[in-house]
């Protein structure tokens, strides 16, 4: 399959910009539900949804419905116009969300509702650093990269100044090399002296993902977050939680954060709220809010406040309760993980098994004894996967383990499951065999 697949994309790269490291060897035709079907109609089950995005399965028929009748209503107006969709999806999420969390801007990307966010922290508080995780991604655009510590930073010059960082809590390789599997927060009381000698005295906000994806799943747990709070209260950190993959169901809840008892100051959404079309969005305070606009806040974009991508976010959430997909995202994320824990107990290779809900982590080392990272392998078993038709993604970063990122779905079936752990078990024996 790969040879004729990569004759295709080597001619597609003479025109296009190859904007990450290597396409993937196939074309892809079409999608519906959990598959990918490419050319020839070979079907291809989909493990990390699109790019995390299409959380209720590919072209869901609400979704294309809406897209099939957008053309009735207004698809894009004059930034300072508002439309009956944008409206209502502000009044939908104030009410999904907890009462302090109020008001709400609509744009495209997860980078923008970042910047959206970080602009507001800034203006707000009157400061400029910002606290970020190892191994975070909250986008590509200048100030939301400068607060990702992913492997994107080398090589582009200077980030914002005032970008601090702090150990994300990744119990499986203690950042410390204190704690044996569960995490203390040790790391956390650490990692917040150093920033304190770091900064110039000038904190504006502290930005975190519920559930660290690129830095290879790593779960924040209630307790770490509870007390990320109050060190970002002791210190005037306003709290933003980067909800771009753990929101509209994935961890089980609407948004992950409901699985705390915290209410951080900024909610941005992105990725999950569109469903695999372009909407993001950025959630503060009346009080944040009030304070930015008296200041002059400004945030104009050609496509802030868009009538059709608003009208997708409530679709989404019609979606998200119609099918009550976060209850299904639980029972398929513990059934998913069990099955991973037996490949697991069969493949050595399987360093960890971590995450929850539909967003999986697993580790691929060399032994367990020793944890070291097999890049190698890893890479071998995720194309060999898609040789036998799942679609799984790995993240490898260096000083960090080799992972992959399991997100099918929503939608995903306990046979979709059984057949994606079937191919993902043969690769994995397929790879040893041939080593
Ligand atoms: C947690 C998180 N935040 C933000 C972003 C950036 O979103 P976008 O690529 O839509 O700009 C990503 C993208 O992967 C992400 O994973």
């Amino acid at each position: 399959m790969q040879d004729s697949y990569s004759k295709e994309v080597k001619e597609a790269e003479k025109s296009l910009i190859r904007y990450c490291g290597e396409f993937s060897p196939f074309i892809a035709e079409k999608a519906s539900g959990s598959y990918i079907y490419d050319k020839d109609g070979r079907a291809i089950l989909d493990f990390t949804s699109g790019q995390m995005c299409s959380v209720f399965g590919h072209n869901h028929p609400k979704i294309v419905e809406l897209l099939e009748t957008a053309g009735d209503k207004a698809i894009h107006l004059l930034s300072s116009i508002l439309s009956p969709p944008v409206i209502e999806l502000a009044h939908k999420l104030s009410s999904e969300l907890p009462e302090e969390l109020s008001k709400c801007i609509f744009v495209n990307t997860g980078s923008e509702s970042n910047e959206v966010a970080i602009r507001m922290a800034k203006l707000v508080t009157g400061g400029f650093e910002i606290i970020g995780f190892s191994g975070s991604w909250h986008g590509m655009t200048a100030g939301a990269q400068s607060y990702t510590y992913s492997k994107t930073r080398k090589g582009y010059g200077p980030t914002i100044p005032g970008s601090l960082m702090i150990p994300a809590p990744y119990e499986y390789r203690c950042p410390i090399a204190h704690c044996k599997g569960t995490c203390d927060t040790t790391c956390l009381e650490v990692g917040m002296r150093m920033a304190d000698q770091q900064s110039v005295g000038e904190y504006a906000a502290l930005i975190a993902e519920p559930l660290l994806s690129a830095a290879g799943m790593i779960e924040l747990k209630p307790q770490y977050v509870k007390r990320l709070k109050e060190l970002c209260e002791e210190r005037g950190l306003l709290l933003i939680f980067d909800e771009a993959q753990t929101a509209l169901g994935r961890l089980g809840k609407t948004f992950a954060f409901e699985w705390y008892d915290v209410v951080p100051d900024f909610i941005t959404l992105s990725k999950t709220l569109g469903g695999g079309l372009p909407l993001a969005a950025t959630v503060t305070t009346a009080e944040i809010e009030e304070e930015c606009h008296r200041k002059g806040f400004v945030y104009m974009t050609s496509h802030v406040s868009d009538p059709f991508c608003a009208s997708m976010g409530l679709v989404a959430f019609d979606i998200l309760h119609g099918e009550d997909l976060s209850q299904n995202a639980l029972k398929m994320g513990d059934y998913l993980k069990d099955r991973l824990l037996e490949l697991q107990e069969k493949h050595e290779c399987i360093g960890d098994v971590r995450g929850k809900g539909l967003l999986l982590g697993v580790e691929i080392v060399k032994d367990r004894e020793t944890k070291i990272p097999d890049d190698d392998l890893g890479r071998n078993i995720c194309d060999r996967c898609l040789e036998l038709g799942l679609n799984m993604n790995i993240v490898r970063m260096k000083g960090y383990g080799s992972v992959f990122r399991i997100a099918p779905p929503l939608t995903i079936t306990k046979e979709q499951i059984d057949l994606g752990i079937t191919m993902l078990d043969q690769a994995i024996t397929d790879c040893l065999e041939s080593a």
